[in-house]
């Protein structure tokens, strides 16, 4: 495969995606990446999947706008309820996240897993086909009902994110899960607080090193990689860049536009 000095775009529903598009960084350091916050839509979970893919579409085509040769979709709602129309309109490779059954699946012991992931993913056909696979594995599904929102306004550590989160942990913890996925690109963000509620025996799993894994094979096998020097970062968003500049411990180059 030739070398490919194009970017790669990411794009998610706000600034949850930014746990994805570390993991990739952190992986493929020479790529060029371009990130995109469509905060202003944020949460996806909510929204009805004619109106996910709509916006999908949309981030979609900034980036193409944008030269990027390969997209992923960095939103758990946006990959189980918009890919398969992506990639049936647009002719580049795209690599979504789907909440991490199956590995959730294979390190349970006691066959009991819980899910928290948002209303749009637990509710999508892609994410119970996915599910109806594992019949022999219980797997408590647990809407994150705020989560996004709160993390969008800067409530992270919050007194209100903790009481949200023991409410939705502990049905989970006294039905003996032995594995939490977290299903939503925003969710690696407060691993910190969910460690604090769990007991240290269940483990927590979530997708970004996957994502990582996978965009670096359609690199090598598709796409090709990036031999260029200037592989700085962009970040856009379409709200107030504070947040997203925290998050990113204001490293980077982030960009108001009102897309
Ligand atoms: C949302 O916008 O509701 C959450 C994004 C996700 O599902 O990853």
């Amino acid at each position: 495969m030739n070398n490919n000095n194009q970017p790669i775009g990411i794009f998610d529903s706000g600034i949850g995606g930014t746990s994805i598009w570390k993991a990739i960084h952190q992986l493929l350091p020479n790529e060029k990446t371009i990130y995109l916050a469509d905060s202003k839509n944020a949460p996806y979970g909510q929204k009805s999947k004619e109106e996910i893919v709509v916006l999908s579409m949309k981030n979609t085509e900034f980036l193409l706008e944008m030269n990027c040769k390969l997209i992923v979709v960095a939103c758990n709602t946006a990959t189980t309820n918009a890919i398969q129309e992506l990639r049936a309109k647009y002719n580049v490779p795209f690599i979504g996240i789907e909440p991490a059954i199956k590995p959730a699946v294979t390190h349970s012991k006691t066959q009991i897993i819980g899910i928290l992931a948002t209303q749009g993913t637990l509710n999508s056909e892609l994410f119970n086909k996915t599910t109806e696979k594992y019949q022999d594995t219980k797997i408590i599904e647990q809407v994150g009902h705020g989560l996004v929102q709160l993390i969008e306004n800067g409530g992270i550590n919050s007194p209100e994110m903790a009481q949200l989160l023991h409410s939705y942990l502990n049905p989970m913890i006294e039905a003996n899960i032995d594995c939490l996925v977290l299903g939503c690109s925003h969710y690696p963000y407060l691993i910190p607080q969910i460690k604090k509620i769990l007991p240290d025996h269940i483990q927590i799993i979530d997708s970004g090193e996957a994502v990582a894994k996978q965009t670096q094979n359609i690199l090598r096998d598709k796409v090709g990689f990036s031999s260029a020097e200037n592989n700085q970062p962009i970040f856009f968003t379409n709200t107030n860049p504070k947040v997203l500049n925290e998050i990113l411990g204001n490293k980077f180059k982030v960009e108001e536009k009102y897309f």
